[in-house]
């Protein structure tokens, strides 16, 4: 898009138009001419006057971070579904993010910051001009009509390996496929998927909760950040950690299902945890990775926690077992293994210092050293995954 149109009807070479609202006359300036050139008002009022029922994004400036501000907001974006607002803020916190989506903004954006106003000016102008309507699901496109698989990576046991396998399975779907892949990061409190990645959070799952609790499935898929060496849409775990049942259990389910409206695959990353949150996951899972360790104790905690929570009943043929260290010179047999949890060691991964250099490096190793024999490995489990076949509807699996 070359150039903006205006509301007050100067050229219309756009398919919206772009407005610019804050009290102050050189906030104002500043954001139009960031835009070039977009129409200005002091008020709400006036931007409401000259409304013309083309789509408009209106830019509201730091003028608007108030409680009052928000809310004034709020009535607007109610009113005009033409209308996009944007936040244009000194600076972002989740909570301010959060506020600003509750009012009904599509994206918020820091003056000056790494994210480009001008780029999420563009998104929600083409997703209004698109006419997709508000609150519902964005239609499918990249994915052809169908609806991307949901991966989730569990364990019974904390550090087995579960990140580097989400991480590094998702890394080397996106290499070998046209479609989206998109990684979530589900551990709430610890999440290390954007440390991981080398990539700094922008957005992260909180704020696609509060925007899917609105019903804005399309804000929920805009507020991944993509990784740049994978091409991996990522959406990180909270910066302040919170306790996994601070998100009600069917909340994450809706972010993925969001997500694989325009995603050929959408990995998830669990914590540790036996609660409900898991099991709804678990639940709505197409293939359920599996990670274990060989030792004794991996082994039997893996096999306690799958018989509390009845793994094999939830999840049935979509679990998979990954064997993580499965080279490792230990008294373990992987057919000793095999019987005791009653799958097929399917996908086991090998023990290699080139995994820890790679999390230090935030290069997954997929990506660092891709010919090493654990890349190998991995890649061959994202090859698996990658078979199976697509979805054309939610229900029935
Ligand atoms: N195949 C492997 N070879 C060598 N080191 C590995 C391998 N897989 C994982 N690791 C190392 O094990 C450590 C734990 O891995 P990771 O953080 O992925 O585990 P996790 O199961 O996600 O842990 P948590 O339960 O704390 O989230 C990391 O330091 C990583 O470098
Ligand atoms: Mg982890």
């Amino acid at each position: 898009m070359e150039s903006y149109a205006t509301v007050d009807g100067a050229v219309a070479t756009s398919s919206f138009d772009v407005a610019v609202v804050d009290p102050e006359l050189a906030v104002r300036t500043r954001l139009a001419v960031e835009l070039s050139g977009a129409a200005q008002f002091a008020t709400i009022e006036e931007l409401v006057t000259n409304l013309g029922g083309r789509p408009v994004v209106a830019v509201f400036g730091p003028g608007f971070v108030s409680p009052m501000g928000f809310q004034h907001v709020h009535r607007i974006t109610g009113a005009h579904p033409e209308l996009g607002a944007v936040f244009a803020v000194d600076e972002l916190s989740t909570d301010i993010l959060q506020q600003a989506l509750r009012a009904g903004a599509r994206d918020a954006v820091v003056i000056g910051g790494e994210a480009s106003l001008h780029q999420s000016v563009d998104r929600v102008g083409e997703l209004l001009a698109g006419s997709t309507p508000r609150g519902q699901v964005a239609q499918v496109k990249e994915t052809g009509g169908e609806l991307g698989r949901l991966v989730v990576v569990y364990s019974t046991k904390g550090g087995v390996g579960k990140t580097c396998i989400a991480i590094n399975v998702a890394v080397a779907m996106a290499k070998h496929s046209a479609a989206p892949v998109v990684l979530v990061d589900g551990d709430l409190q610890f999440g290390d998927v954007a440390v991981m990645l080398g990539l700094p959070p922008q957005h992260t799952v909180l704020d696609a909760a509060a925007a899917a609790q609105y019903g804005d499935m399309e804000l929920v898929q805009q507020l991944t950040s993509r990784h740049h060496q994978s091409g991996v849409l990522v959406l990180p775990a909270p910066i302040e950690p919170m306790p996994t049942d601070a998100m009600l259990p069917g909340e994450m389910v809706n972010i993925c299902a969001a997500l694989q409206q325009v995603a050929g695959h959408v990995v998830i990353d669990l914590p540790a945890v036996q609660n409900d949150y898991a099991l709804a996951l678990l639940e709505a899972a197409d293939d359920v990775l599996l990670v274990g360790n060989m030792d004794i104790p991996s082994i039997k905690n893996l096999k306690i926690g799958m018989h509390a929570l009845d793994l094999h009943q939830i999840a049935g043929p979509k679990l998979k077992l990954v064997l993580n260290h499965a080279n490792t010179k230990v008294k373990l047999d992987v057919k000793e293994v095999e019987r005791v949890l009653g799958l097929s060691a399917e996908f086991p991964v090998p023990d290699d210092l080139a995994v820890p250099i790679s999390v230090n490096a935030g290069i997954p190793v997929v990506l660092d050293e891709p010919k090493a024999p654990v890349s190998r490995a991995l890649d061959r489990i994202a090859l698996a995954l990658l078979r199976q076949p697509a979805k054309t509807s939610k229900r029935g699996k």
